[in-house]
């Protein structure tokens, strides 16, 4: 069992202990050479166990390792902005520690006897206000005396608005702060999708550049195996040996081994030498059940809506929207003659917003779109919907 952490509620999970204490060594390690005390960048697809590792595993191998961790889920809260959820984070932490709040409100000019009184919110830290995140880590790093490390899980959110591309500038400035002059800050995002977490860090004038973006890795036969040994309540038991290619063709997903697992339980009339046989079959069923309800959101679109969004995932990252050529082919794609139809830039606007609104397409504050989901661009190639795009 893994070091219980106020981040993980000690359902059963199968734990990545070796994975994460090599993970936060690395992120800890403070190397002449390495970039990686700009920060860390984790990729791996949706479903897959990200969020669960970093709560259970990762948090607690960090704080074994000495450090403060505070964790920031920007999809907990669809409707806050990134950047106000950054800084609730930094506030709830430092709510924590009267030597903070006391230190942070001295340097307001506030003396300690007023402070729990009126005269000394929280709400005064924060982009543009009274005490910035740089001045706020700064007062927690004192307090802690070692490294933080703050975990922003579904960080592409962060630059999906201006506050929050702010509030990674100024997490840029605390690294730097705190690095040089207190017990060193360590930024780990993790995210979905690659090419989203790279532009976090990829061009000059973003925060976090150079720093070091690595595919999380799947989880592997330990977790197979354990899903067998605790999958119980059947005839018979499941082999790892059946179960691993499911487990691959399932895009290495959980959930899609559980529910198949939850049906089987229920199936009474099951013979011991039949269950393996039905297991791959329940599996196979739910990866469709999964394409299908992906494809049903994707028939309940308009025609231009349709047609944005499919010319969107056939270009992947080189589209650009308002282009001539590009308008071409959302005319293609809904079904008129290149050249013809009433397609203008304003209805092409109007059916990326919705999409964003149904959580389909993502955008960056600077304007450059994505699917929010690349497991339903996969599908639609595979359906044969971006043929010709
Ligand atoms: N190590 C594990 N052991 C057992 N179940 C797991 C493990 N990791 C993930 N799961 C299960 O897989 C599902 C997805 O996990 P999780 O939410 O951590 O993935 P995610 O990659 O963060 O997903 P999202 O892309 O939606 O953020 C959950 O139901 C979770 O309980
Ligand atoms: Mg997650």
């Amino acid at each position: 069992m893994a070091a219980t952490s106020p981040l993980f509620d000690g359902g059963q999970i199968f734990h990545r202990k070796a994975l994460a204490e090599r993970l936060a060594r690395q992120v800890l390690h403070v190397s002449p050479t390495s970039a990686s005390s700009s920060g860390l960048f984790l990729a791996a697809p949706r479903r897959t166990g990200k969020t669960t590792f970093v709560r259970a595993d990762f948090a607690p191998a960090l704080e074994t390792l000495g450090a403060r961790v505070i964790y920031v889920d920007l999809w907990a809260d669809r409707k806050a902005d990134p950047g106000e959820v950054i800084v609730a984070a930094i506030r709830t932490e430092l709510a924590k520690s009267e030597f903070v709040v006391t230190k942070v409100a001295k340097s307001l000019g506030i003396t300690g006897a007023k402070i729990g009184s009126v005269d000394f919110s929280l709400d005064r830290v924060g982009l543009g206000k009274d005490v910035s995140l740089v001045q706020a880590l700064a007062a927690l790093s004192d307090d802690a005396k070692g490294p933080i490390v703050l975990i922003i899980d579904e960080a592409q959110q962060a630059i999906t608005t201006q506050t929050g591309n702010d509030a990674m500038f100024s997490l840029k400035a605390a690294r730097d702060e705190l690095n040089a002059a207190h017990f060193g800050l360590r930024v780990v995002c993790t995210g979905s999708n690659r090419d989203k977490l790279a532009m976090l860090r990829s061009s000059k004038d973003q925060a976090f550049f150079g720093a070091p973006l690595i595919d999380f890795p799947p989880l592997d036969e330990g977790y197979v195996k354990w899903f067998c040994d605790n999958t119980t309540e059947l005839p018979a038991k499941l082999s790892p040996e059946v179960v691993t290619p499911l487990f691959r063709e399932a895009g290495n997903r959980p959930e899609i081994l559980g529910a198949a697992a939850d049906q089987l339980r229920f199936d009474l009339a099951l013979e011991p030498g039949d269950v393996e046989r039905r297991f791959s079959q329940l599996v196979e069923e739910q990866i469709a059940q999964a394409n299908d309800d992906l494809l049903e959101v994707f028939h309940s679109l308009t025609p231009i809506q349709s047609a944005v969004l499919r010319v969107l995932a056939a270009a992947g990252k080189g589209y650009a929207p308002f282009e001539s050529r590009t308008m071409e082919k959302y005319r293609l794609a809904s079904g008129g003659e290149p050249g013809d139809g009433e397609l203008s830039s304003a209805n092409v606007q109007q059916a990326l917003a919705a999409l964003q609104e149904k959580g389909l397409v993502w955008r960056a504050s600077r304007g450059v779109y994505a699917m929010e989901d690349h497991s339903l661009s996969d599908l639609l190639r595979r359906e044969g919907y971006l043929e010709g795009l």
